[in-house]
């Protein structure tokens, strides 16, 4: 979920950017609660994106204030619900105190599995292929030590490296606000995906909202690079 159009919704309504924020937490308890009764597994936020520190200084901290605060007032609740919390991204650059509060939200949710709530926070699609890949270079290192030669690199398996790795790709991507771009998500992993485009900016985006998109994405054929015949052999 790319969650876009806060800023523009508030300036629609001659508000300051950041009260576009503080009700787009709104549309998030609405997403949870879709995708709980719907049964979805996996639902992933983009929050911040690394190319978000470009942004105004009190825009930046005032969101790092309501992640901070809505990760103290929600967790709870997801854990009742059976959600289990996880970040991706580069938390090191956030406060001690704020990557205490997601060390601890993880903590205490890390045995619900009805739903599995990614945020993606200080996260990039480049910034991940390139942890990935550093990752992988360290795990060859004690073989390149003893004389082993690199694998070809075909045969360069990024997938259990990745952020998130413990998820299958993701099916449909939706982002509001009407960009048609991905703006660094998800980039390795939504080779596949769906790509769902509203013009509802995101404090808007309503479990109605929501309906149209998952009825929109029953009605996709998905082919993965093979023929309709194929795919309508292996279904049956
Ligand atoms: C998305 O809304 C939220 C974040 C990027 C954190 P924007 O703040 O980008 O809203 P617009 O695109 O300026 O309307
Ligand atoms: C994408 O929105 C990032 C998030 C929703 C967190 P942006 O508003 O940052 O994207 P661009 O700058 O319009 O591409
Ligand atoms: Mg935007």
């Amino acid at each position: 979920m790319i969650m876009d159009g806060n800023g523009r919704w508030a300036k629609n309504r001659f508000l300051p950017r950041v009260a576009g924020h503080a009700r787009g937490v709104r549309r998030v308890r609405d997403v949870v609660k879709f995708c709980l009764a719907r049964q979805t597994r996996f639902l992933t936020l983009f929050a911040f994106s690394t190319e978000n520190w470009n942004r105004p200084e009190n825009e930046v901290s005032y969101l790092m204030g309501l992640f901070a605060a809505t990760l103290e007032g929600e967790i709870n609740k997801l854990w009742e619900n059976g959600v289990r919390l996880r970040v991706i991204g580069d938390r090191t650059r956030f406060t001690p105190r704020l990557q205490a509060l997601i060390a601890s939200a993880e903590a205490r949710t890390a045995g619900a599995d009805r739903l599995i709530l990614t945020v993606a926070a200080n996260y990039g699609g480049q910034w991940d292929i390139q942890q990935a890949f550093r990752a992988w270079m360290k795990n060859q290192w004690p073989s390149l030590a003893t004389g082993g030669t690199l694998p070809e690199p075909s045969e360069i398996d990024l997938k259990p490296y990745l952020s998130m790795a413990y998820a299958p790709d993701p099916d449909l991507v939706i982002r509001t606000g009407g960009e048609q771009r991905i703006s660094n998500f998800l980039m390795w992993q939504s080779v596949y995906a769906e790509l769902y485009f509203t013009e509802t900016l995101w404090p808007d985006f309503d479990t109605a909202a929501m309906e149209l998109a998952f009825a929109w994405f029953a009605g996709r054929e998905r082919r993965f690079g093979q023929i309709g015949q194929q795919q309508r052999a292996t279904a049956c």
